[in-house]
């Protein structure tokens, strides 16, 4: 791979910086929570200190609320290549999906397909929809997201399939789904597409519109590295008759009635969110958009992280589980005779944190979450580390 270039290597440490914890340990786990970044954290503070000084409920602020609120949508709709009027504000990846999976006309025996990479966060919504309303649940065997997708999908496609629910990234392989071609092919068979984004943003280019998916829920903590408590719910226009609002709140009703919702996506808000923290959230995605640049960061993340894969490809009896041709930053991974578990807390003794998963029906697996802000040394280091802890143990076992 080539060498960070000096400017690069300026920009890296100016941006590092910014992003305090990434010092701390070497960090790869930002497909749990990214490291906050200082803009974020700055904007905040400020916030907060202006509720405490200023009063909460002084003459304006509602009005300031809701300019702020579209100055977000702004950014969110720049940032994404949505309408703003196709994005509502919530508090989580989950928080979205429910909002959407609750909000389609169930009757018993509809059809849901997802697959087996999915996060319990997808699992659990549709669980409740199965005890509710008798829908059913296909899970669909896409091994590690490698293959041909469109084609597993679609031939587990029924005319009672109502939906196709799974994640853009998937956490468990780190495989990026080909969203734009599952979408024509549910349309094709008048399902819907519900996305499961939260490891998506931050980590990898998302274009809403060229998806063509009709709801996309999104997180801020993770790869985007803002605050806790945020997420975005995309909807497109075209899917809001088909996702009616599952709860209301006064200020989101038209003013000319209470059941006539709210235009656009806002009628999907529960109501307000903690203002300092959607003011951290614009600031973190100005910083994305205007200091990091995200298609840098998109680049430089899948460069680090094949660098990474291809080191510890070499050690003895490491095995991959991500397809490597189709992630970007998340490499999932098992060493010999040890559990994941066991690697990661060994890893994180050694100052290096990752993760593992271990929910069925996914695998059981390590993964690491390279990023942009990782130096080359850092990931080096990494590889290291690995190697030491499969060597070891090796001599142990030998020893035995
Ligand atoms: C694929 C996936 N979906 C959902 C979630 C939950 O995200 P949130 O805490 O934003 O609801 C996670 C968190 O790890 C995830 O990896």
């Amino acid at each position: 791979m080539a060498q960070t270039g000096l400017r690069d290597t300026e920009k890296l440490s100016r941006l590092r910086t910014q992003l305090p914890a990434v010092s701390t340990t070497g960090y790869f786990n930002a497909g749990t929570n990214g490291p906050l970044c200082r803009p974020a954290h700055d904007a905040i503070v400020a916030a907060a200190e202006q509720e405490l000084t200023t009063g909460r409920i002084v003459p304006g602020v509602y009005q300031g609320h809701a300019e702020q609120i579209n100055c977000i949508r702004e950014v969110l709709a720049d940032v994404f290549n949505a309408d703003t009027s196709e994005l509502a504000l919530t508090r989580s990846t989950n928080d979205g999906l429910n909002i959407a999976l609750n909000g389609i006309a169930w009757n018993p025996g509809d059809e849901v397909l997802t697959t087996n990479l999915e996060h319990p966060s997808l699992f659990t919504p549709l669980a409740l929809l199965a005890h509710r309303y008798g829908i059913v649940i296909k899970v669909v065997d896409i091994g590690n997201g490698g293959g041909d997708v469109v084609a597993t999908l679609e031939a587990a496609i029924t005319p009672r399939t109502r939906v196709l629910a799974l994640s853009h990234v998937m956490w468990s392989s780190g495989a990026i789904m080909p969203l734009h071609d599952i979408s024509a092919m549910a349309h094709r068979h008048n399902a819907l597409v519900v996305v499961d984004a939260a490891q998506s943003p931050g980590q990898v280019k998302v274009d809403l519109h060229d998806t063509g998916v009709d709801a996309y829920a999104m997180a801020g903590q993770k790869w985007l590295c803002g605050p806790e408590g945020t997420g975005v719910l995309y909807v497109a226009t075209a899917a809001f008759p088909e996702i009616s609002p599952s709860h209301i709140r006064y200020g989101q009703a038209d003013p000319t009635g209470y059941l006539i919702p709210a235009p656009g996506a806002r009628r999907y808000e529960m109501g307000e969110c903690y203002s300092p923290a959607m003011i951290g959230m614009e600031a973190t995605l100005k910083w994305l958009r205007d200091e990091v640049g995200t298609e840098w960061a998109f680049a430089r993340t899948k460069t680090l992280a094949q660098r990474f894969a291809k080191g510890i490809q070499e050690l003895d009896g490491v095995e991959i589980f991500s397809p490597l041709d189709k992630i970007g930053g998340l490499v999932c991974f098992n060493v010999p005779d040890m559990t994941p578990q066991e690697l990661t807390d060994t890893l994180y003794a050694r100052g290096q944190t990752i993760r593992y998963v271990a929910y069925a029906p996914g695998p059981t697996i390590a993964r690491a979450s390279i990023a942009w802000w990782n130096t080359e040394d850092e990931v080096e280091q990494l590889v290291k580390e690995i190697a030491d802890i499969v060597e070891n143990h090796e001599q142990r076992a030998a020893a035995d």
